[in-house]
């Protein structure tokens, strides 16, 4: 019998802070229990009758997929409405589109570039409306990364988790927000020209404090990664920011993740977990990392033993259904 919440119902997921510290941590063992019901074969009716409208700016594979099985699981309909196959944004406001979709779906799920245009089908659509990544934060990727780092240590309060990379892209804006409302340790290691924004250290510090845990910014990976449970990184150009690749392959280059700075955790072979959302350049398999040779990753790393990528990308499916069952599910179903 799956349950929850009922305070988890019909909520947006704009950032992180759109639930309590114990809120995020409910849809996450949430997760966990869909999964095991999946795992014992079971599809339900949690979702029956349920329209899920995705609209995506930006390109996808595990966000996208995870909605579309997510919803079918539980038996509800998760509708795909990319690019311009639809006037949002360009021929239609946002404001109007929210309108409308908002009068034919059960909630939004969005994907794209402005923080603020999850803000405004919030605002206008009257229904749920979650947050599937912009140019500032990826919520549900650290919903999946948290449920990852569960299955791996069980209590994950007080481990530490170092992201190395971009430290002002949306995935570690994210991350920092995740780790501090579950109490992990975090570490924002990048170079002095993509510190985070300021503001959003100061108020992950705050929630950080509150859950006995710390938040840091080092630029020395070698001095960052020390003790460290888990190494994340994600790629070093997000959809979007292709003409700055140079400049970045220049900055981050010290910053790759390879055997090197994993055995500079001091917990290589015992117990040390890599992260990675994806997609990830970690060979010359994609015609951009043959282009570039922008490797955040080393194949070595990468396919390692201690990789926890692949139950990472599943999670991001089980994790989506949570969200999506929470705030739209029948409970009676369950
Ligand atoms: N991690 C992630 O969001 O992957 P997609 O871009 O494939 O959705
Ligand atoms: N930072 C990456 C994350 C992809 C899931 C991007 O925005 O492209």
């Amino acid at each position: 019998m799956i349950s929850w919440n009922p305070a988890l119902a019909r909520r947006h997921l704009r950032t992180l802070h759109d639930f309590s510290d114990e809120e995020m941590m409910q849809l996450v063992d949430l997760a966990i229990a869909l999964k095991a019901r999946k795992d014992a074969g079971t599809r339900g009716d949690l979702l029956r009758r349920r329209n899920i409208a995705l609209i995506f700016e930006k390109g996808s594979t595990r966000t996208r997929n995870s909605c579309v099985v997510a919803a079918q699981d539980e038996g509800g309909c998760a509708q795909y409405l990319g690019g311009h196959e639809t006037h949002f944004g360009h021929k239609e406001s946002v404001k109007d589109s929210a309108r409308v979709l908002g009068r034919l779906y059960d909630d939004i799920l969005f994907r794209g570039f402005k923080q603020d245009t999850v803000e405004q089908l919030a605002r206008w659509s009257g229904v749920p409306v979650w947050n599937g990544l912009t140019d500032e934060s990826h919520p549900t990727q650290i919903l999946a990364d948290l449920m990852t780092l569960k299955q791996r240590f069980g209590e994950i309060r007080g481990r530490k988790v170092v992201y190395v990379g971009d430290g002002r892209n949306n995935v570690a804006n994210s991350l920092m927000a995740g780790c501090a409302k579950a109490g992990v340790n975090y570490v924002n290691c990048t170079p002095a020209e993509l510190l985070p924004d300021p503001a959003l250290v100061a108020r992950a510090r705050e929630i950080a404090a509150r859950n006995g845990s710390t938040v840091e910014v080092e630029t020395d990976p070698a001095t960052a990664v020390r003790g460290a449970d888990a190494l994340y990184t994600d790629v070093w150009v997000s959809m979007g920011e292709e003409d700055k690749t140079a400049e970045r392959i220049r900055l981050l280059r010290p910053y790759q993740v390879n055997m090197e700075l994993c055995r500079a955790t001091g917990n290589l072979g015992s117990g040390l977990v890599f992260l990675h959302c994806l997609p990830a350049f970690h060979d010359d398999e994609t015609e951009v990392s043959k282009d570039t040779g922008a490797l955040e990753v080393t194949d070595d790393v990468f396919e390692s033993g201690f990789s926890a990528v692949w139950d990472e990308a599943e999670n991001r499916m089980h994790t989506i259904k949570a969200l999506f069952v929470s705030a739209i599910g029948d409970p009676a179903a369950g």
